[in-house]
Parts: structure tokens; C-alpha cells; sequence
């Protein structure tokens, strides 16, 4: 997966990814054509970050590689807790099978409807699965190959958004209920994409990037005419490429005109190929990808949502509202070296009830005065320590 974004100069040794377009000098010499690897560029120009800012390029198009291998995910997830789960093997081989049943369907122009609920009785019982799970539960089903990466990627994204959305909304059974369903018919449309387009190795054209990006209304038809009429459901279809920025499709809604369970499931659809193995992609460091995640927040994704995630996950972003092991209160502003585990916070109410003097109100958790978060809240669900 790939994600195009502007960043600053100086950021440039903070990033993974590629020069979109070429950097010209102000004598219009290419300096850096697009394409290029960023860490192999400043291997070999350490002093470009200072040079550009110098020239007056305040802003460069970077396009950035998201995925993680299998190996470098199980490790981030020993970092954090509480862990993901996995879905019961046998459960997500025969989910996995009627996803594939459904697109074979689509592709062979055989009736599909049948299959298609099928997919949504699985989709409740994935519900209903979810809902029971102490923990962030996965489909961690290693892809064997591209065909069956579209379907682990399906029941993934259904999972993750079913968790997210019992916990940001756990009155609403049944808003969860059409996340799993939904999930699992969010890229339905992809069956209706050329194969050369959906399996191509490299980079696509504008215009075979344009056929791809039809999928989410093909999907969103091709669900109606079978029969599928929730709103829910087919928002997640149809939108879940849409970003908070307004750079979305296919419609380009801003913040929360996109509906929320659209928003959960962009989170979902990217945290799941950030934590997929790709058979054309070097892997990123999963440092890196959470990162990525988290700056992303309040420009393709949806903050509370994300935030949400990260909470789950025992990762505190900027913004979580936190507990420390004192009793304080307090809200987090940042970290250090992107430690996410470990970041500065400012207290808002010690353990007494009291507003701290100034003096006290800044604490950095990585400098280790033996305090550590005991519980986050966040801005959509309730607080919990679970
Ligand atoms: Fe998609």
C-alpha cells in the first residue's frame, strides 16, 4: 500500500518511503528524481534536509511504503499489551473460503447473490465472536499469496473494525454487527478490477490507479443489487477510502461527513496492510508503521479513531487522556524517540484531586521516575483499563 503525503524538509530522516516528484534545484537542475529511496538519498546526501530548507522548498511530496512483515508485527505486538488474538483457525478458513466463494462468483459472472448472504450470516457470527474477545482479535493467517491476501485482508479488516466499533459504541450491538459485515464485503469491487490492474507488481498508471479506485462504488453496487440495504454496510464499502482531509473517494468528504463507520474502517484497511506481508515490499520497521499511523491522524484518518486503536493496542498518542500509577490525571502531549509506551505527559489533577504547581505538571515518562500509565481514555468510547 502506498500513501502519498507533503512533509517538511527537516522530516525527511524520519521517513520511510520515496521522493514523489523530482527536486529541482532553483537553476532547474534535477537534483533528486521522484522515485527515489529517501534513506538511500541522504546516505549519500546528508546535508539535503538543510540545503532544500535553504533553497525555500518548504514542502515535498513523498510517497510512503506502509507494510511490516509478519515477524516485525509479532514483535511490536510483544512490545505492547494487551495482545492481538487470534481467530479461531478453523472459523477463518471457512470465512476466508465464502469471501473467496463470493469474488469467484463476481469474476466467473455466476449469481452471486446467495454467497454474498452467506457473508453477511458470517459476518453476524463474527460479531458475535468479537464482542466476547478481551483483546484485539486477528485473522495473523499468513498469506500464502496475492489472491489470498484480498480475502485475509477482508476478515481482517472486519475483525478490527468490529473491535473498534463494540468499543467506541458498545451500546450498539448491531452498528458492530454491520462493521463485520461489512468488512468482510469491503473490497468486493475489486473482484470487478482487471487482474493485470488488481496483480501488478509495480507501480500503476494514472489510469489503471483511476479503475482501481472505482472498486468502492462497484462494491457498493454490486452489494445493493444482492440484495444488502443497511446504511452501515454500505458506507463502509463505498467510503472507506475516504480520508478526514477531504483527499479521499470517491466522494472527497471532509472529517465527519464520512460517516464513522467508514472512518473505522479506513483505520482498519490501513492498520491491516501495515501488518501484512507483501510479496513486492521491502518491510518497514514496525516503529515506523505505528508512527506513520499516528501522524496520519487528523489528515487521512479520523484522530479519535486512531487513538482508539492505539489504546486498545497499550500505545498512548498525543491527545489520550491517561492515568498514571500516582493516581494523576493528565493528558498526553508527546514522546520521546517516538516511544509511544513511554510518553511526556501533563497533569491536570495529581493524586490528591489538586491542579499541580507548574513546576510538577510536565512529566516524561521515559526519564524514568518510576511512574507509568495505568489507564487511557479516549475521546469516542468510554475509559477503561481493559
Ligand atoms: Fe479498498
Amino acid at each position: 500500500m502506498e500513501i502519498r503525503d507533503k512533509i517538511a524538509p527537516s522530516q525527511l530522516p524520519d521517513v520511510c518511503g520515496r521522493i514523489a516528484d523530482d527536486l529541482v534545484s532553483p537553476e532547474g537542475a534535477i537534483l533528486v528524481p521522484r522515485g527515489s529511496e529517501i534513506r538511500a538519498v541522504l546516505r549519500g546526501a546528508p546535508g539535503l534536509p538543510d540545503q532544500l530548507r535553504r533553497w525555500g522548498i518548504e514542502r515535498i511530496n513523498i510517497i510512503r511504503d506502509v507494510d511490516v512483515s509478519f515477524e516485525e508485527f509479532s514483535e511490536l505486538l510483544e512490545q505492547v499489551a494487551p495482545p492481538v488474538d487470534r481467530l479461531d483457525p478453523e472459523l477463518a478458513r471457512h470465512t476466508l473460503n465464502q469471501v473467496q466463494d463470493v469474488y469467484n462468483r463476481i469474476v466467473t459472472g455466476e449469481d452471486h447473490r446467495e454467497a454474498v448472504w452467506e457473508l453477511v450470516r458470517e459476518g453476524q457470527m463474527l460479531a458475535l465472536e468479537v464482542a466476547k474477545a478481551p483483546q484485539i482479535i486477528l485473522c495473523l493467517g499468513r498469506v500464502r499469496n496475492w489472491d489470498e491476501y484480498t480475502f485475509v485482508h477482508s476478515l481482517n479488516v472486519s475483525l478490527l473494525g468490529t473491535y473498534l466499533a463494540s468499543r467506541i459504541a458498545p451500546d450498539r450491538p448491531k452498528f458492530a454487527e454491520s462493521m463485520a459485515i461489512g468488512g468482510l464485503l469491503h473490497d468486493l469491487g475489486k473482484a470487478s478490477v482487471p487482474l493485470e490492474i488488481l496483480n501488478k507488481p509495480g507501480k500503476l498508471t494514472d489510469e489503471e490507479f483511476s479503475v482501481m479506485r472505482r472498486h468502492s462504488e462497484y462494491g457498493e453496487k454490486i452489494a445493493r443489487e444482492s440484495g444488502v440495504s443497511i446504511p452501515e454496510i454500505l458506507s463502509v464499502i463505498r467510503s472507506h477510502h475516504e480520508r478526514w482531509d477531504g483527499r479521499g473517494y470517491p466522494d472527497g468528504v471532509v472529517g465527519e461527513t464520512a460517516p464513522l463507520e467508514a472512518r473505522i474502517a479506513a483505520v482498519a484497511d490501513v492498520f491491516d496492510a501495515l501488518t501484512t506481508k507483501r510479496i513486492y515490499k521491502d518491510a518497514m520497521e514496525s516503529r515506523a508503521a505505528v508512527s506513520l499511523i499516528v501522524e496520519s491522524s487528523g489528515t487521512h484518518f479520523d484522530g479519535a479513531v486512531v487513538r482508539s486503536l492505539l489504546r486498545q493496542l497499550g500505545l498512548y498518542p498525543p491527545g489520550t487522556v491517561v492515568e498514571l500509577s500516582d493516581y494523576s490525571i493528565g493528558v498526553v502531549i508527546g514522546a520521546m524517540d517516538r516511544d509511544l509506551l513511554r510518553p511526556k505527559v501533563l497533569i491536570q489533577v495529581d493524586g490528591t484531586g489538586r491542579r499541580p504547581s507548574d513546576g510538577s505538571r510536565f512529566v516524561d515518562l521515559n526519564a524514568g521516575d518510576g511512574r507509568y500509565i495505568v489507564r487511557a481514555y479516549d475521546d469516542l468510547g468510554k475509559g477503561g483499563d481493559y
